[in-house]
């Protein structure tokens, strides 16, 4: 097939940092616990040594694993009391385990428009959808960076609100130098085998708050309560525990977190740099308060004006066919997925039909934004070159 640059030569033959990244430790740990015969967290401790870990690195009281980021939010749900007749507001532009959590446990997602500059949910939006029926608020730390977290701190003390925090992207990312996790009464991350830290499918719940953290643990180990016989459920909680195998691997992944973000930052911003230079392409808005960005995705809006009036999934296109890994991301927001419409969908069965809600700012960042993945920035300064190289000559020649 003919190339969309037509120059024949790609910018980038090498392939960029394979993810995700494993060495000796993770073949040492899976041998380990192999040959320990402890394979479930019931008999062996690397679970519960991996929740201390990750709580402590988070400077986090309390970390309860979880199969998945997904479970994660529901019990994190649940453990807020959060149930029928409640509404939970939640930007439109995250993946669907978000709203689908809150839908779940059978509250109603309120979607609201996210920041145009940061593609996080906006503040002013979210005031405008508090309701008698309000109760919580998920911010999502899209692509790694965190919110607006002053502003929305004060909307949820105003209205007394929880926060739970969708820190699924933002492994170690940091807010006025406090690392994310504990900015609101709860959070969830996930170790899905995308994630800027894996196991291949995993969650975890952090929050300084020991009642809600017993919940938790009690909701992710069928309703059992620490200390108490095995046959004892008190409350109705299914089996959402992780395997030893899986926190073997988050132990030794774990190690290379603060390194990975250190030189994903340095490389973002030699990027951001030169990116700004080029007419046409914008790179996301940093909070000034964002001390640290995990960017599990680095994102440009791409103005094809400037691209003669080339579509943006055709400049995605010859991107990759110069051999840099880049996608459009989410094809539409929240609000129009079938899911959440009982008249075009399958399994909704709500009476709101979400469809006809607009959100402008949502709308825009699926029609321009170009999402890079994380592993792209763990390379060096000439992998960024690249990036800019490939960018530039598909500006002058397509
Ligand atoms: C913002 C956000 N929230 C929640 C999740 C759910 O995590 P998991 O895939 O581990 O269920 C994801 C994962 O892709 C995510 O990106």
């Amino acid at each position: 097939m003919k190339k969309l640059v037509g120059l024949k030569r790609p910018v980038r033959t090498k392939p960029f940092p394979v993810w995700p990244v494993y060495d000796k430790l993770e073949q040492k740990a899976l041998e380990n616990t192999l040959k320990s015969n402890k394979w479930g967290c019931i008999d062996g401790n690397k679970v519960s040594e991996f929740e201390k870990k990750f709580a402590n690195f988070h400077n986090a009281k309390f970390g309860i694993c979880v199969n998945s980021g997904t479970k994660a939010l529901e019990i994190a749900l649940k453990a807020l009391g959060i149930k029928s007749g409640d509404e939970v507001i939640v930007p439109a532009y995250t993946f669907i385990a978000t709203a689908y959590a809150v839908a779940e446990v059978g509250a109603t997602p309120v979607f609201v428009d996210i920041d145009n500059n940061s593609y996080n949910i906006s503040p002013i939006e979210i005031e405008k959808a508090i309701t008698k029926k309000t109760k919580a608020i998920i911010p999502v730390y899209f692509g790694g960076m965190p919110a607006d977290m002053d502003s929305i701190l004060k909307i949820a003390k105003k209205h007394n609100l929880f926060i739970l925090e969708d820190a699924a992207q933002a492994h170690g990312s940091e807010y006025k130098g406090k690392k994310v996790g504990t900015i609101g009464d709860i959070s969830i991350f996930s170790f899905q085998s995308s994630k800027n830290m894996t196991c291949g499918e995993g969650g975890i719940i952090l929050t300084n708050n020991e009642t809600l953290a017993k919940k938790c643990k009690s909701l992710v180990n069928c309703g059992r309560k620490e200390g108490e016989p095995w046959y004892m459920h008190y409350t109705l909680g299914g089996n959402s525990r992780l395997t030893e195998f899986q926190a073997a691997i988050l132990l030794a992944q774990l190690t290379r977190v603060k390194k990975h973000n250190e030189i994903r930052e340095k490389n973002a911003k030699l990027l951001t740099e030169k990116l700004k230079q080029i007419k046409g392409i914008e790179p996301l808005e940093r909070d000034k308060n964002v001390t640290t960005n995990s960017y599990h995705l680095y994102i440009f809006k791409y103005k094809s004006k400037y691209f003669n009036g080339i579509p943006r999934d055709k400049f995605i296109k010859a991107l990759n066919e110069e051999g840099i890994p880049a996608s459009g991301g989410y094809i539409m927001p929240l609000t129009r997925q079938p899911a959440f419409n009982s008249k075009i969908g399958e399994t909704a069965d709500f009476s709101l039909r979400y469809s006809q809600i607009h959100l402008p700012a949502c709308e825009q960042a699926c029609k321009e934004a170009v999402w890079l993945p994380h592993y792209v920035l763990l390379g060096d300064k000439k992998d960024v070159e690249d990036i800019v190289e490939a960018i530039k000559k598909i500006q002058k020649h397509i």
